[in-house]
C-alpha cells in the first residue's frame, strides 16, 4: 500500500521553502499533515486547536480539511516561526494565531468545548493533559506525533514518551489508539 497523502494544501510548499530558509526543520511530515486534514473535515463547524504551530504545515492541512465554518486556533511561543505561518495563511478568516505560551493559554481559554486539538509542545502532552482534556466535549478527538524515536531527540526524551504512552490507558474519560505510523502517533477521544 502506497500511503503518500493524494491532496495537498496550497500553501505548504511555500511554507517549508520559508521554514527551510530559516532553518526550522520541525514541521509535521505529509501523512500526519493529510491524517489532521482528514480528521478536520469531520468536524463541520468545529473548533479546532493546535497548541505548538511553528511555521504552520499542520495549521495548513487542519484547515484544507475544515469547512467554512469551522475555527482553528494556533498557539506558539515562538514569534519568528509563527511569523511564517501569518505570512502565508493569515488572510484565513477561519484562524487566529496566538503568540503565547500554550500554558499561558491552557490557564485562560474561556471558550467553546473542543472538538479536535492537535498537540504539537509539551503543554496538553507531556504535562498538563489532563488540563486540556477538560476544554474538550465528549467525543472530541485528540492526536499527537513525534512519539517514535528521533536522532535529533535530546538523551532525556525517550523517557519523558516512555512516561506518557504509559500513562494513557489509565486516564478517565479517555480511550487511545497509538499508531506506529508516520513520526508515531497516538489519536485519542475525550468520552
Ligand atoms: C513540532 S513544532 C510544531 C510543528 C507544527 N505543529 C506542525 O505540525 O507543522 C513545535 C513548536 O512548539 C513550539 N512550542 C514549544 N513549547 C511551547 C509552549 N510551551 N507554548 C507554545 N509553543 C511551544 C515550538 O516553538 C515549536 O515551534
Amino acid at each position: 500500500m502506497d500511503d503518500t497523502p493524494w491532496y495537498r494544501p496550497a500553501a505548504l510548499d511555500g511554507i517549508l521553502a520559508d521554514a527551510a530558509a530559516q532553518g526550522f526543520a520541525m514541521s509535521c511530515e505529509d501523512r500526519t499533515g493529510s491524517l489532521l486534514g482528514t480528521l478536520a473535515a469531520s468536524q463541520p463547524g468545529g473548533q479546532i486547536v493546535e497548541l505548538g504551530t511553528g511555521v504552520g504545515a499542520g495549521a495548513a492541512w487542519l484547515l484544507h480539511g475544515m469547512d467554512s465554518t469551522a475555527r482553528l486556533t494556533t498557539v506558539e511561543m515562538d514569534p519568528h516561526s509563527q511569523a511564517v505561518a501569518v505570512r502565508h495563511l493569515g488572510e484565513d478568516p477561519r484562524v487566529t494565531f496566538h503568540n503565547m505560551n500554550a500554558d499561558r493559554w491552557l490557564d485562560g481559554y474561556d471558550g467553546p468545548l473542543l472538538d479536535l486539538v492537535y498537540v504539537d509542545c509539551r503543554p496538553g502532552k507531556f504535562r498538563r493533559m489532563g488540563d486540556l482534556l477538560t476544554l474538550m466535549r465528549p467525543g472530541g478527538i485528540y492526536l499527537v506525533d513525534d512519539l517514535m524515536p528521533q536522532a535529533t531527540w535530546p538523551a532525556d526524551h525517550q523517557p519523558r514518551v516512555d512516561k506518557f504512552l504509559e500513562q494513557l490507558p489509565g486516564i478517565p474519560n479517555f480511550t487511545s489508539t497509538a499508531l506506529r505510523w508516520a513520526s508515531g502517533l497516538v489519536i485519542g477521544v475525550r468520552i
